[in-house]
């Protein structure tokens, strides 16, 4: 027997689903030891990623300051969406499953009050 349902009345199921695996599913705040990691491998050509230093690439801003000028949720959406930021000159990235979320988490552990010059 095949069961024919109308196109509303599947939405409708997959609406319900969705709701179903929103609420089902644990928030995910990240996991700063897998963003360290992201970040060495993806962010670190051109950023400084640690408490320290200056960046390879003179442009890029050290990630110890980058929440002084960006809200972190909407930072891993960004991220996530592999939109660039603000700019042109960054690569898009393909993150795998909770890397934005991982690396803005691993961001979050560094973050200084961005000085008036960035040095
Ligand atoms: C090829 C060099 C390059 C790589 C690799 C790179 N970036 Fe950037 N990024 C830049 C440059 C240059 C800027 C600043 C340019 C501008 O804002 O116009 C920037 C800016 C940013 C900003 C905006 C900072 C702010 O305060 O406005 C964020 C956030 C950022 N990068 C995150 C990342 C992350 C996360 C990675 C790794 C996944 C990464 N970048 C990898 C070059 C790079």
């Amino acid at each position: 027997m095949r069961l024919v349902l109308p196109a509303s009345a599947m939405a409708a199921i997959m609406l319900a689903l969705a709701a179903c695996s929103t609420v089902a599913e644990p928030a995910y705040y990240g996991d700063p030891v897998e963003g360290l990691d992201v970040a060495q491998r993806l962010c670190s050509s051109c950023h400084a990623i640690g408490r320290e230093g200056t960046s390879p690439n003179p442009g890029a801003p050290p990630f110890r300051f980058i929440l002084a000028r960006n809200d972190p949720a909407l930072l891993a959406e960004k991220l996530d969406e592999a939109v660039s930021i603000n700019h042109l000159r960054m690569p898009t990235f393909y993150f795998g499953e909770h890397h934005a979320e991982d690396l803005v988490a691993y961001i979050k552990t560094i973050q200084q009050p961005q000085p008036a010059q960035l040095p």
